[in-house]
């Protein structure tokens, strides 16, 4: 399997969407394999994450988008690994407006695949960081463009809704003719038992909305590990660190699911 594009999406903010791409890509580059990510959101948070200042790169996924950088002019590399990325910068919120005005309607969904279309012969996986909000085309056109669709969630109550929205909009997707799955990963997850029975609630109300439990990737913990950037260092580094370990392993076991439901969608298709 090459070239596979995973979409983090969520139209909330602040549930681990940046860190799933984060995290998956470690774990991607710990099995060997070439990633580069694409950050669709406006605050640029993979750079940072990753050390780099979001104001230092001269062009941006948006230059690459409207046809001003090649690819080339875009893809940075993390030091010393095989996670690749294209920056982001708050102009990527007017990529819709440019897409209205320069792009045939027949065409406009399908404007970023043909952009990830020539990065798939030069990467194992592309991961999208989805624009965290369902009222913008910018997540259409990575829906569009995507074999997979990771859907984080944090697990609280008013979550639900919002991972569901996600659930539905892929499942139009499919109807639509689209080949694309999704799954679900249910990140922040505290270990304790009054946590988990509140888990085990939500998990509980998805499958109440008609969402097949198959559909659940697995648990990434709370560690304050993930919370710092100087601790995505340590993963990146891969410097010993028991409770960064932790949070890798539940990666690793979200990833092999995730690899898994795409050989069964290349099976199908
Ligand atoms: N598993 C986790 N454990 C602890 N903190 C987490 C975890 N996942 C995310 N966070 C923290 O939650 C905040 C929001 O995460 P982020 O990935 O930036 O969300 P989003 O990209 O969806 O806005 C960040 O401070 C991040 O470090
Ligand atoms: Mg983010």
């Amino acid at each position: 399997m090459t070239g596979q594009v995973i979409n983090v999406l969520s139209i909330k903010g602040g549930v681990g969407k940046s860190t799933i791409v984060k995290l998956l890509s470690l774990v991607a580059d710990a099995l060997g394999l070439k990633v580069c990510i694409i950050d669709m959101c406006e605050n640029s948070s993979i750079a940072t994450g990753f050390f780099r200042d979001r104001d230092s790169f001269d062009k941006s996924a948006y230059d690459w988008f409207i046809g001003d950088a090649k690819p080339s002019e875009v893809i940075q590399q993390f030091e010393d690994s095989n996670i690749y990325y294209i920056p982001s910068d708050e102009r990527i919120c007017s990529f819709s407006d440019w897409v209205n005005k320069n792009i045939p309607k027949v065409r406009q969904l399908q404007t970023l695949c043909s952009k990830i279309e020539p990065l798939k012969k030069l990467f194992d996986i592309i991961v999208i960081d989805s624009h965290p909000t369902a009222t913008t085309d910018l997540v259409h056109y990575a829906i569009a463009a995507s074999d997979y669709c990771v859907i984080p969630c944090e697990v609280d109550k008013d979550a639900v809704n919002g991972a569901y929205r996600c659930c539905q909009i892929i499942t139009d997707y499919q109807l639509a003719g689209f080949s694309i799955d999704y799954g679900i990963v249910f990140n922040k997850v505290d270990l304790g038992v009054k946590a988990n029975a509140q888990l085990q609630q939500m998990k509980q109300s998805f499958i109440n909305l008609g969402v097949p439990e198959t559909k659940f990737l697995g648990n990434v913990r709370y560690s304050k590990t993930v919370t710092t950037t100087k601790n995505d260092g340590v993963m990146l580094n891969r410097t010993h660190n028991k409770y960064a370990e932790n949070v890798m392993n539940d990666m690793r076991a979200v990833s092999d699911r995730i690899t898994f439901a795409l050989k069964q969608n290349e099976v199908e298709a």
